[in-house]
């Protein structure tokens, strides 16, 4: 599986915890930055990891803010990105079975590596459920069909 992940410099830590876990598991990572801890601006790496997730370059994403709010709210202005935020093992559990989410939000300054690990692993390896599930993710993608604009091609 390939794993795209991106953090700002609020994030920086945790992401290189998380990259260095899913490498020793096996898992192909992509790291779309930051690099260093100087501060930036979170809602170019949500454009990186979440336009890599909707042209299927890379499978699901994980992405690490301070809080893990900015980052999933920028990331979730990309059309058929679903990126949750999830601080607790159930929700990343209920968020792949449900809402077929397609990138993990977490904060650095809100758990521990350890959790945050647990809540990775719970992540990727939660299969969507479809079913009535479908029905709702289809309506989520009307949603966008309905009131996100696409810029003509130039
Ligand atoms: C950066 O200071 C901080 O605002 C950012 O990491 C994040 O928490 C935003 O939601």
């Amino acid at each position: 599986m390939k794993i795209a992940i991106g953090s700002d410099h609020g994030g920086i830590t945790l992401k290189e915890t998380v990259k260095e876990h899913l490498e020793k598991k096996g898992y192909e990572v992509r790291d779309f930055g930051t690099y260093t801890r100087e501060s930036c601006d979170y809602p170019d790496i949500s454009e990186k990891v979440a336009l890599s997730i909707a042209d299927k370059s890379q499978d699901l994403g994980i992405l690490i803010c301070g809080t893990g709010i900015g980052i999933g709210i920028a990331a979730n202005k990309i059309r058929g990105i679903r990126a949750a935020l999830c601080h607790d093992t159930f929700s990343a559990h209920a968020t792949r079975e449900h809402n077929d989410a397609n990138i993990l939000t977490m904060g650095e300054r809100v758990i521990g590596p350890s959790l945050a690990l647990d809540i990775v692993d719970t992540f990727l390896t939660t299969k969507f459920e479809g079913g009535r599930h479908q029905t709702r993710i289809d309506k989520i993608t009307s949603l966008e069909e309905k009131y996100i604009e696409v810029e003509e091609e130039k």
